[in-house]
């Protein structure tokens, strides 16, 4: 096997966040060296507690955890308690972390993994990219430094998740998507487009949900609330599973085919703000910013991500 893919999270915690940090931490092909925290699906506190919990939970007590901005650059606050549910992780009850956060900023704790291992450092951002966006800003040569950013976020050829236009994360903070769009850093977008077709299923979370088995009773807790949520909202069977399908591109990088694509963002319509417009012509012999997935092998994630839960369940809770 290849040395481990060493990574950074970026993520607010959030039901499918949290199955991406349970599956990092299910795969040796991955070094997690720490998860920055964003506000998104919730308020940044609850983000905090959220990922400090499922960090106990899923036997990652090692791995740092860095609280990072509370609000996006300039847009106002939006969470998604509907989806998520009021305390970011639907129906689910963790117990109360005994880790607490280091004292770092999360942008600080990026810039520094970074410079300290050019090339090295893939950072994965399943949140608004509000830490991300400033820590490019706040040091211009990370840029340079980063091996690349694997983000989940736009909605580049379906409709929004949030606003016919918009998807969520690059909804929620539309300026700092445009400045990681314009900063020059390899990136790969995992759209909404692909996404909202990678559902988890109830009889998929009844294979995991056995007595006694607390990584099961959770993805189960938790994701009944998004279930529920997808069937009232889009009329879906299952619910999308956003972060973990972006996460295992890092280590997966086949389980999908990606076509180059400029990509720019709409931060002053108020009717499309956070649009992300794609052109897969590169129109006017423009240089591509992205490299986009334009398809997914969804059925092989799904049982590899099943696969994974029930190992990580086997090694923790026997
Ligand atoms: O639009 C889906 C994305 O927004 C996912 O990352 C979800 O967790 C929310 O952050
Ligand atoms: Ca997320």
């Amino acid at each position: 096997m290849n040395a481990p893919r060493r990574i950074i999270l970026d993520t607010d915690p959030g039901i499918d966040d949290a199955l991406a940090i349970l599956l990092a931490l299910a795969s040796p092909e991955v070094e997690l060296l720490g998860l920055s925290i964003v506000h998104g699906n919730c308020t940044l506190a609850e983000a905090v507690a959220n990922g400090l919990a499922v960090l106990e939970l899923g036997g990652g007590q090692h791995i740092p955890l860095f609280a990072g901005c509370d609000r996006p650059l300039l847009r106002p606050l939006t969470t998604a308690h509907d989806t998520h549910g009021q305390r970011g992780l639907g129906y689910a009850q963790l117990p109360p972390a005994r880790l607490q956060p280091a004292r770092e900023h999360a942008v600080d704790f990026i810039i520094r993994t970074a410079l300290a291992a050019p090339g090295e450092i893939t950072l994965v951002a399943v949140g608004p990219l509000t830490n991300v966006a400033l820590a490019l800003r706040k040091e211009p040569r990370l840029a340079g430094a980063l091996r690349e950013i694997v983000m989940m976020g736009s909605a580049l050829r379906a409709d929004g998740n949030v606003t016919p236009r918009a998807e969520f994360n690059v909804y929620a903070d539309p300026h700092a998507a445009h400045i990681v769009f314009s900063s020059g850093v390899p990136l790969v977008i995992m759209p909404w487009d692909i996404t909202r077709l990678v559902r988890l299923h109830e009889s998929e979370v009844d294979r995991l949900a056995q007595p006694g088995k607390p990584i099961g009773r959770f993805i189960a807790d938790a994701t009944r609330f998004y279930i529920e949520f997808h069937r009232r909202y889009f009329g879906y069977d299952g619910c999308a599973i956003n972060d973990p399908a972006a996460l295992a591109l890092v280590f997966l990088p086949d389980l999908a085919t990606y076509t180059d694509v400029y990509v720019a963002v709409e931060t002053c319509s108020s009717l499309t703000m956070g649009f992300t417009v794609a052109d897969f012509m590169l129109s006017g012999g423009r240089q591509p910013n992205a490299r986009a997935v334009v398809e997914f092998d969804t059925p092989r994630f799904l049982s590899l991500f099943v696969e994974r839960m029930r190992t990580l369940e086997e090694r923790l809770y026997p």
